[in-house]
C-alpha cells in the first residue's frame, strides 16, 4: 500500500510504497479516506516523539474511512461501514488495522473529513477537561492555545458543559474565533502577564481549572491564576519544559492539584474506554451539529508538506486534514 514516508537523511515526506497491515482477530482493516495532523506528527518526524513500541512508524494518530476487513473476533462491525478513531500512528496510509472496540460510528450527515478531525482533539480534551480535570458546571477553565486543534474541541466541551471559558491565543483574528466557537473571554498571551486579567474576569475566584499545552513560559502565569483547589492539567511544552526558581508555596497554600498527561501512551484498553465515554456524551451532539470539528484547511495528501508548514507557522486554527485518494 502507499503511505507517506519520512526521508531519513532529509526529513523530507514523500508518498512510498510499505507493507499492508494485518487483520489481527479482534480488528478491522479500514481503508483510510482522510487523517489529520496533529502537533505530534511534526516532532516524531524530527526523530524527537517515537511511536509506543510495537506501533506503526508510519505518522497519522488519527483516521476516518471505510471497514474493508473484519476480524474473526468483531461482531459489532461490518465490510461497508462508515467508522472513525484515534490511532497509536498510522494514519497517513491507505489502510490502517484498528481494535474494533476502538471504532466509532460516523454519524450519517458528518464526511470523512470532518470526521478525521475529531478523535485526537476532542479525546484529548474529554480526557483532560472531563476525566481528569473533573470540570463543573459554572466553574471558570482556562484553555490556552484556543485556536489549536485541541483547543478548539475543548471550548466547544467545556461550553457544553456549562463552564465559563477563558481562552489565550496570538493574534486577535484568533481570540475571535474562540469567541464565536463560545468561549466567553478572550486574552491575546503576546500582551504579556495574562494573570491580572484572569483574576479581574474571575472577581479574584481565579480559574477552577486550567488546560495548559504551554509549559514553562506561562508557569507563574498559571501559578497566579489558578483558584484554591484548582486543577492544572499539563498536556504539551510548546513554550518549553524547564522552569527555574519554582515557588511551591502557592502548590500547599492553594493546594492546586498539578497532572501531567498523554493520550498516545495510553494501553489499549484505556483508549477504548476513553473512546466509549467520549462517544455516549458527544455522539448525538455531532449528529445535530451541536458540536463540530474545526477545520482550518483540507489538502490533498500529495500536498502533506505544505500542511505540515502551515502548522509549524502557528497559522491555523483548528485542524489541518489530509485527504487521502
Ligand atoms: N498530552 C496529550 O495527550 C496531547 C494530545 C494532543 C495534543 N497535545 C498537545 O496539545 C498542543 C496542541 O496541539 P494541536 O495539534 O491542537 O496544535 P496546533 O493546532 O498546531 O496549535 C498549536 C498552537 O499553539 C500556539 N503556540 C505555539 N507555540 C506557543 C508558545 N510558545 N506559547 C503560546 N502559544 C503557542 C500557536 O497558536 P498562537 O498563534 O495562539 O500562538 C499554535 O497555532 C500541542 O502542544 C500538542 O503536543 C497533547
Amino acid at each position: 500500500m502507499k503511505a507517506v514516508l519520512i526521508d531519513e537523511n532529509t526529513k523530507n515526506l514523500y508518498i512510498g510504497q510499505t507493507t499492508e497491515p494485518v487483520c489481527g482477530e479482534n480488528e478491522l482493516i479500514v481503508r483510510v479516506r482522510a487523517t489529520s495532523l496533529n502537533r505530534a506528527d511534526l516532532l516524531q518526524r524530527e526523530g524527537k516523539y517515537p511511536p509506543p513500541k510495537g506501533e506503526s512508524t508510519i505518522l497519522g494518530l488519527e483516521m476516518a474511512g471505510v471497514v474493508e476487513q473484519v476480524g474473526e473476533q468483531v461482531t459489532e462491525w461490518k465490510i461497508g461501514d462508515r467508522v472513525f478513531a484515534l490511532l497509536p500512528g498510522g494514519g497517513y496510509a491507505e489502510k490502517v488495522a484498528i481494535p474494533g472496540k476502538m471504532a466509532m460510528r460516523i454519524p450519517d450527515n458528518v464526511s470523512f473529513t470532518e470526521a478525521a478531525a475529531i478523535p485526537e482533539a476532542f479525546l484529548t480534551a474529554y480526557l483532560n477537561l472531563v476525566t481528569l480535570g473533573e470540570i463543573k458546571e459554572k466553574e471558570y477553565v482556562l484553555i490556552h492555545a484556543g485556536a489549536s486543534g485541541v483547543g478548539t474541541a475543548a471550548i466547544q466541551l467545556a461550553r457544553e458543559m456549562g463552564a465559563t471559558t477563558i481562552v489565550t491565543a496570538g493574534s486577535k483574528e484568533k481570540l475571535d474565533y474562540c469567541l464565536s466557537l463560545g468561549a466567553d473571554f478572550a486574552i491575546n498571551y503576546k500582551d504579556g502577564d495574562f494573570s491580572g486579567k484572569v483574576i479581574e474576569i474571575t472577581e479574584n475566584h481565579g480559574v477552577d481549572l486550567i488546560l495548559d499545552f504551554i509549559g514553562a513560559s506561562f508557569w507563574q502565569y498559571n501559578v497566579n491564576s489558578v483558584s484554591i483547589d484548582g486543577r492544572w492539567v499539563l498536556i504539551g511544552m510548546l513554550g518549553g519544559h524547564e522552569v527555574s526558581h519554582v515557588n511551591i508555596g502557592a502548590f500547599l497554600a492553594k493546594r492546586i492539584k498539578y497532572m501531567g498527561s498523554t493520550l498516545r501512551t495510553r494501553t489499549p484498553e484505556y483508549k477504548i474506554e476513553l473512546t466509549q465515554a467520549f462517544q455516549q456524551f458527544a455522539l448525538d451532539k455531532l449528529e445535530e451539529g451541536k458540536i463540530k470539528p474545526v477545520i482550518d484547511k483540507v489538502y490533498n495528501w500529495t500536498e502533506v508538506e505544505e500542511a505540515h508548514r502551515r502548522m509549524m507557522e502557528n497559522r491555523n486554527i483548528g485542524k489541518l486534514v489530509l485527504e487521502i485518494d
